[in-house]
């Protein structure tokens, strides 16, 4: 069956832009309700011990306050800590609010304020009066990497290290050249432009409509049927739109408990919006303690490779990422051994920021390869070009496609490479150091298990639906792409529904799965239309199409023509007319191919080339310019997929140079929590951006040759931007961010 692809593959402007630029696309805190109550959170002053006492009778005399819930009056949940765990939660007893005076984080939500208005409630909130008795708290990783252990529980969809290969100690000794040191980066909080919140509309008879700000509706819909008990039909979770979340939105948060608890026991619709000082009290990206050790022989060739990382957990769950499993993977060696583990600190439960594991390790990986290129005298491209891996020497497997070579030829070229001195602190520009660096960058290509919906109606309109999420990442629009052209439809005929609980089935919409998953379930579900189309075509009176089977058509340009003779054909709105319906639809489920994936190893890669200015005399840092050269399969809109890139790559400016949550050891809370004080790229901080998709195809997959890009953008560029310091001024900072005072 052929059809020319009109829309995938295209440029294409966000479906849903002009609903976000003119005010018009809803977020949580803009839905409202009849006799709206608002709730404000009241955060624990203390990182570790009990609340003695909490007073509330000052908070409760002020006029409009409804109710004041804390550990003591709050109504009975769920008590089995199965019924806590969302869709993606590590393995632990995840946080239950107000559950009782115990406190195990600084920032932990210890009573909630509920009354008329919201000046009331935040008025109201500061009249709390909460006494505890403290405990010494531990917020540094560094402090406890002697308590470290190996997670007993694997985190579902997380691998563990591989066992190790060959000798890595003993090949580490006998090698020529060898390095080791340790890389370190700053906890960074989730900071997306919309704080979390939870509209709670109070329909009647204990049904709830539920705006949440979630990267997957049914995610937080299951999680509040089964925290309250309610049935699926009580209760339909809406969140079609999401100013950014970057991972801080795949598990629910504790608004959304709070919200919905006090909606459910108030009976009336709750609004509830975290402060940004609150956006610091749960999310965020684990410290973690790693040591990376490189030998190689004097051509270059890798001879052991060894990483070890102890990564930051809460008392209560053990959150995984991978981290030390791409040591193994990026280049080829022989010996090899990687370490993961966790130690527990007084925080909250770490979450999954933008690439979660790879960010780190593939950082600390990066940078000690760009040492290993300057102790064995080679450039950095050469010595990642004489270890590149063909194959995935951690499970033993042919990769499924692998354009690196190509990212790592286009990148040098836009960047001029050619023109880097390799010798450190040789290039100027007038008071400024000149650097040039590079990195690799990896994130694996998966897909999930997802529904989509598709109706046609007479009027020649397409609906298409999934639970599935858009958190900027252009869901909708590709959505809407890939349906036009299954159908042969123009884009103004198609619409994409989702962020609504009560959707065809979908995951979170993470992993850089999402287009991958509902993409090839969207495709799916428009083609198992075509089949009804062609016999209503067929079938109509002396019909061009008569006795036509559907590998003898094309859906396009909206209409259904042989391929034999685009001349005989019928347009789709005669098709639908003569199937003498208002609407047909279908819905089709998309699988990964189980046998594709226990055979080939599916990965995107990146070359990330980084060129920094630095002031001698006052240590600043200027990313003048990043090329960022991606081999991610099919690119389906080149222009959303470039916004992709761009903000991976911005997060990665701001992973290198600024963003720092810095703990207060004593107080065992992090003190910066204000964006006067945690720094993330501004404007003046991004300069100049380019991205290059390399031509990549992968049929393995999926059929439409899909990797996702939600990720791969920020995977690298703080080794690049780390190597280009390096290179500029002879410095080697070995943990993020490099502020000026590690320059000086
Ligand atoms: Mo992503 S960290 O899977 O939202």
């Amino acid at each position: 069956m052929s059809n020319t692809e009109a829309f995938v593959g295209r440029p294409q402007s966000r479906v849903d832009g002009p609903l976000k630029v003119s005010g018009t696309a809803t977020y949580v805190a803009e839905f409202g309700a009849e006799d709206l109550l608002h709730a404000v959170v009241v955060s624990g002053a203390i990182a570790k011990g009990r609340i003695t006492s909490i007073d509330t009778a000052a908070a409760l005399k002020v006029p409009g306050v409804i109710e004041i819930f804390t550990h003591e009056n709050r109504p009975r949940t769920a008590w089995f800590d199965y019924k806590y765990r969302d869709e993606v939660a590590p393995p632990g007893s995840p946080l239950r609010p107000l559950y009782d005076a115990s406190i195990s984080y600084s920032g932990q939500p210890v009573a909630l304020v509920v009354a008329e208005t919201l000046q009331v409630a935040q008025y109201a909130a500061s009249l709390v009066e909460v006494s505890y008795e403290a405990e010494p708290a531990v917020v540094d990783v560094a402090e406890v990497l002697g308590e470290a252990y190996v997670p007993k529980q694997k985190r579902s969809g997380i691998s563990p290290p591989p066992k190790p290969r060959g000798d890595a100690d003993g090949a580490f000794l006998a090698a020529p050249i060898r390095l080791e040191h340790e890389y370190r980066v700053a906890v960074e909080h989730h900071n997306p432009m919309e704080m979390h919140a939870t509209t709670v509309v109070w329909e009647g008879d204990g049904k709830l409509t539920v705006h949440d700000k979630i990267q997957g509706a049914q995610n937080s819909h299951g999680y509040i049927t089964s925290v309250f008990g309610l049935s699926a039909d009580d209760v339909r979770v809406h969140s079609p739109y999401i100013g950014g979340a970057f991972g801080s939105g795949l598990r629910p948060q504790y608004q959304l408990f709070l919200a919905v608890m006090a909606s459910l026991q108030l009976e009336r619709s709750v609004k509830l919006v975290l402060t940004r000082d609150q956006m610091f009290t749960f999310s965020y990206r684990p410290d973690a303690i790693q040591r990376v050790a490189l030998a190689a022989d004097k051509t270059g060739r890798l001879q052991a490779v060894r990483h070890e990382a102890v990564m930051g957990t809460s008392r209560h769950e053990d959150y995984q990422e991978v981290v030390v499993n791409w040591s193994g993977l990026l280049y080829s060696c022989d010996n090899v051994r990687l370490d993961y583990k966790l130690a527990q600190i007084d925080t909250h439960t770490p979450a999954d920021m933008r690439a979660p594991g790879a960010t780190l390790g593939v950082y600390a990986l990066e940078s000690a390869m760009d040492e290993l290129a300057y102790a064995a005298g080679i450039d950095p491209i050469e010595l990642r070009l004489i270890n590149f891996a063909d194959k995935d020497e951690n499970e033993n497997k042919p990769f499924s496609s692998k354009e690196l070579r190509a990212c790592y030829a286009q990148g040098a070229d836009r960047i001029g490479w050619s023109r880097r001195n390799p010798v450190p602190r040789s290039m100027h520009e007038g008071r400024e150091l000149v650097g040039l660096g590079m990195a690799t960058g990896c994130w694996e290509a998966q897909m999930q298990k997802t529904s989509a919906r598709a109706v046609l109606t007479a009027n020649g309109h397409l609906e298409v639906s999934s639970a599935t999420a858009d958190i900027g990442t252009g869901t909708y629009t590709i959505m809407t792409q890939i349906a036009a052209d299954a159908l042969g439809l123009p884009l103004e005929s198609v619409t994409a529904v989702i962020g609504d609980s009560s959707l065809p089935t979908a995951p979170v919409e993470g992993g850089s799965w999402a287009a991958a998953s509902t993409g090839t379930a969207v495709r799916a579900a428009c083609h198992a239309l075509r089949q009804t189309l062609l016999d209503a075509a067929a079938g109509i009176d002396g019909s061009p199409l008569a006795g036509a089977t559907l590998d003898q058509v094309t859906f396009q340009n909206g209409r259904i023509a042989f391929i034999a003779d685009p001349v005989m054909s019928v347009s789709i709105g005669e098709a639908m007319q003569a199937t003498g319906k208002e609407r047909i639809e279908a819905e089709e489920t998309a699988s990964p191919d189980m046998k594709a994936m226990a055979t080939y190893s599916s990965y995107t890669h990146s070359a990330i080339f980084a060129e920094v200015r630095v002031d001698e005399e006052l240590g600043i840092v200027r990313v003048t310019r990043i090329v960022n050269a991606v081999a991610a399969g099919k690119i389906l809109n080149p222009k959303t997929a470039r916004s992709q890139i761009l903000g991976g790559v911005v997060m990665g400016i701001g992973m290198a140079l600024h963003e720092e949550s810095i703990p207060d050891k004593n107080l065992g809370r992090f003190m910066n929590h204000n964006f006067a004080e945690y720094h993330v790229p501004a404007h003046a901080d991004v300069e100049d951006i380019d991205v290059i998709f390399v031509e990549e195809e992968d049929d393995m997959l999926n059929p439409l040759g899909i990797k996702g890009l939600g990720e791969i953008g920020i995977v690298g560029t703080a080794a690049a931007i780390a190597n280009a310091i390096h290179h500029a001024t002879g410095r080697r900072v070995r943990h993020l961010p490099i502020t000026l005072d590690k320059l000086l």
